[in-house]
C-alpha cells in the first residue's frame, strides 16, 4: 500500500486536532483524509497542510474506502461506530477506554509491545495517556531488573480532560465565568485528587486504568501497581512520581544508561543545575522525559523517578499514529 486512506473521528477535539497535525508532521502516507465529528462541528473548516478540509458528520457509511480509522471521540462513540469501521475493512485505532481490556483487542505502545499490533481483529486500543508514558520508562528497566511493584502518583494536565477542561482553567485564570464546568471544583490554583469517576473500592477509574493497563501492555500480571491520580492546573503535559521496586539489585548509573538507550526516552537528570523534566520541557515533543533518578533506600532494590510527557502527543495522537506507521511497515 503506497498511500493509506485515513479517517479521524473526533477531529475537532484536542486529541483529534493533534492527530491531524501529527499525521502531517510525520509525513504519514495519507491518501484520502476524512475528518469526522458530531453534527455540532459538521461543515467547519480545518487545515491539513495547505489543504482546507471540511469536517463531516460521523455516520455508518463514513468508513467506505478507509484503511485506518483513528477514533478519539469518547467510549460511547467508539462502541457505536466500531462495527461500521471494522465491517468496512478499516483498522480502528481507538483512543477511548471502550475496548482496552478486551482479551481480543491489543493494547499497544510501540516501544513496549510492537508485536501485538499484528494480533488484532480489526481494533487496536491506544492506552490511557498516563499509562503510556509510564510504561515507556518501565519497560527497559523491567527487561533487565524485573519489576515487583510500582507506586505512582500523577500530576495531570487539564488538557487530559479535553477542550472543556482547558476552557475551565482558561476562564478561571482570566476571572471570567465558566461556561460549562468540567471539574467538580475550581482547578485554577488548586489540585484535585480526582481524575475520572470513583469506583466502589475508593480508587478512581483513572487509577484503575493505570493498574490494569500497565500489566496488560507489559504482558506481566505479576507486577504489582498502585496509583494516585491528580489533576493540576497545567496547560499541557502530565508528570508522574514513579517508585519502583525491582527483584534484582541495580547500580544507579546502569539505570541511567539503560533509560538513555531505550527508544522514545530522553534522560534529563542534573538536578544540581535545575535540569529535570517539566511539562514545559515535554511540550510539543513526542518523547517521554525521565529525571530525578535516585535510590529509594526504604525498600530493597528501590528506585524513584520523575516521568513527564505531552499527553496529547505521546499520550494520545503520536502513539496512535505510531501504531498505524508500524502496522503499515508490517511484521
Ligand atoms: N486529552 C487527552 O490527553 C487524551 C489522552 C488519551 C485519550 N484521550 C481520549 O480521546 C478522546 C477525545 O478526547 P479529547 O481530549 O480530544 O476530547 P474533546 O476535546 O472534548 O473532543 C471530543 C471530540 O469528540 C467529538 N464528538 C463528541 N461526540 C461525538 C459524536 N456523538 N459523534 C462524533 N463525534 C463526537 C467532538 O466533536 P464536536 O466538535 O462535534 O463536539 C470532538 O471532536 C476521549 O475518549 C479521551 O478519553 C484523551
Amino acid at each position: 500500500m503506497h498511500t493509506c486512506n485515513v479517517a479521524v473521528v473526533g477531529a475537532t477535539g484536542l486529541v483529534g486536532r493533534k492527530m491531524v497535525q501529527v499525521l502531517e508532521e510525520r509525513q504519514f502516507p495519507v491518501g484520502k483524509l476524512v475528518l469526522l465529528a458530531s453534527e455540532r462541528s459538521a461543515g467547519k473548516e480545518m487545515k491539513f497542510g495547505a489543504q482546507t478540509m471540511i469536517v463531516e458528520k460521523l455516520g455508518p457509511s463514513s468508513f467506505n474506502n478507509v484503511n485506518v480509522a483513528l477514533f478519539s471521540a469518547g467510549a460511547a462513540v467508539s462502541k457505536e461506530f466500531a462495527p461500521h469501521a471494522v465491517r468496512s475493512g478499516a483498522l480502528m485505532i481507538d483512543n477511548s477506554s471502550a475496548f482496552r481490556m478486551d482479551d481480543d483487542v491489543p493494547l499497544v505502545v510501540p516501544e513496549v509491545n510492537r508485536k501485538m499490533i499484528f494480533h488484532h481483529k480489526g481494533i487496536i486500543a491506544n492506552p490511557n495517556c498516563s499509562t503510556i508514558q509510564m510504561v515507556v520508562a518501565l519497560k527497559p528497566l523491567h527487561d533487565r531488573w524485573k519489576i515487583k511493584r510500582v507506586v505512582v502518583s500523577t500530576y495531570q494536565s487539564v488538557t487530559g480532560a479535553g477542550q472543556k477542561g482547558l476552557s475551565q482553567l482558561e476562564a478561571e485564570v482570566a476571572k471570567r465565568p465558566v461556561a460549562e464546568a468540567k471539574f467538580p471544583h475550581p482547578i485554577a490554583f488548586n489540585v484535585l485528587p480526582h481524575v475520572d469517576v470513583f469506583l466502589d473500592d475508593g480508587y478512581s477509574r483513572e487509577e484503575q486504568k493505570m493498574i490494569r493497563e500497565t500489566k496488560k501492555i507489559m504482558g506481566d500480571e505479576t507486577i504489582k501497581v498502585t496509583a494516585t491520580c491528580t489533576r493540576v492546573p497545567v496547560w499541557g503535559g502530565h508528570s508522574e512520581a514513579v517508585n519502583v521496586e525491582f527483584e534484582r539489585p541495580f547500580e544507579l548509573n546502569e539505570i541511567r544508561d539503560t533509560l538513555a538507550l531505550a527508544p522514545g526516552l530522553v534522560v534529563l537528570d542534573d538536578p544540581a543545575n535545575a535540569k529535570y523534566p517539566m511539562p514545559i520541557t515535554a511540550r510539543d515533543r513526542d518523547e517521554v522525559f525521565v529525571g530525578r533518578l535516585r535510590r529509594d533506600d526504604s525498600v530493597g532494590n528501590g528506585l524513584n523517578m520523575w516521568v513527564v510527557a505531552d499527553n496529547l502527543r505521546k499520550g494520545a495522537a503520536t502513539n496512535a499514529v505510531q501504531i498505524a506507521e508500524e502496522w503499515l511497515k508490517g511484521e
